[in-house]
């Protein structure tokens, strides 16, 4: 296997050339790499985990996502990981944790592996907050929604994530987010009296 940190070096390079061709701001490169960031800074303070298998699930999180692309079995990831040379067992760990991270797959079930919950909670926390709100709207956009369909995301999703953060650091950060979009949801009904 390559050394470890050129295995994330390119990662990193593969998700701008991969995410290149999906420039809406829900779910871009950049999007992949706030996630990578929040993981770190979990990982960093979690005891039990493997920072390269979080680092790279990270990385690779929506790299085979069904919304953006049209693979099976995670074949970006597979690809990338064994062009790299990584071993079988370490690639199915990260496999695992990637498979671990998707909302409307793993709803109310929590990934069985520290790296799993450590780049859930990444994933989440980018979904909440000012930059979940700008997210939120730049989704509605590229799907043709209302301001108020996208208004419905928030009660339905986003305000029950911080009570579904699996690390204590996420659960940690999530509470100013969440109380950013609560204060954000307040001044918008105001503004949008309904009559
Ligand atoms: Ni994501």
């Amino acid at each position: 296997m390559n050394r470890p940190e050129n295995v994330i070096e390119a990662a990193v390079d593969y998700v701008r050339e991969l995410f290149s061709a999906c420039p809406g701001g829900s779910h871009d490169a950049a999007h992949t790499l706030r996630v990578y960031r929040n993981a770190r800074m979990i990982a960093a303070r979690e005891p039990d985990c493997d920072t390269f298998v979080v680092a790279l699930a990270a990385l690779l999180h929506d790299a085979d996502d069904h919304k953006l692309f049209h693979t099976e079995d995670n074949a970006h990831a597979r690809a990338f990981l064994t062009d790299q040379g990584v071993d079988a067992d370490t690639m199915e760990r990260i496999l695992a944790a990637i498979n671990a991270v998707s909302f409307s797959q793993n709803r109310g079930r929590r990934p069985e592996t520290a790296e799993g919950r450590i780049v859930q909670d990444a994933d989440r926390l980018d979904a909440i907050g000012a930059v979940g709100i700008a997210r939120t709207f730049a989704f509605g956009g590229e799907h043709g929604r209302s301001l108020d369909d996208s208004i419905r995301h928030f009660y339905e999703k986003l305000l029950l994530l911080r009570d579904e953060m699996n690390t204590p650091t996420a659960r940690e950060l999530a509470e100013a987010r969440h109380a950013y979009m609560v204060g954000f949801l307040a001044e918008y009904a105001r503004e949008t009296p309904s009559s």
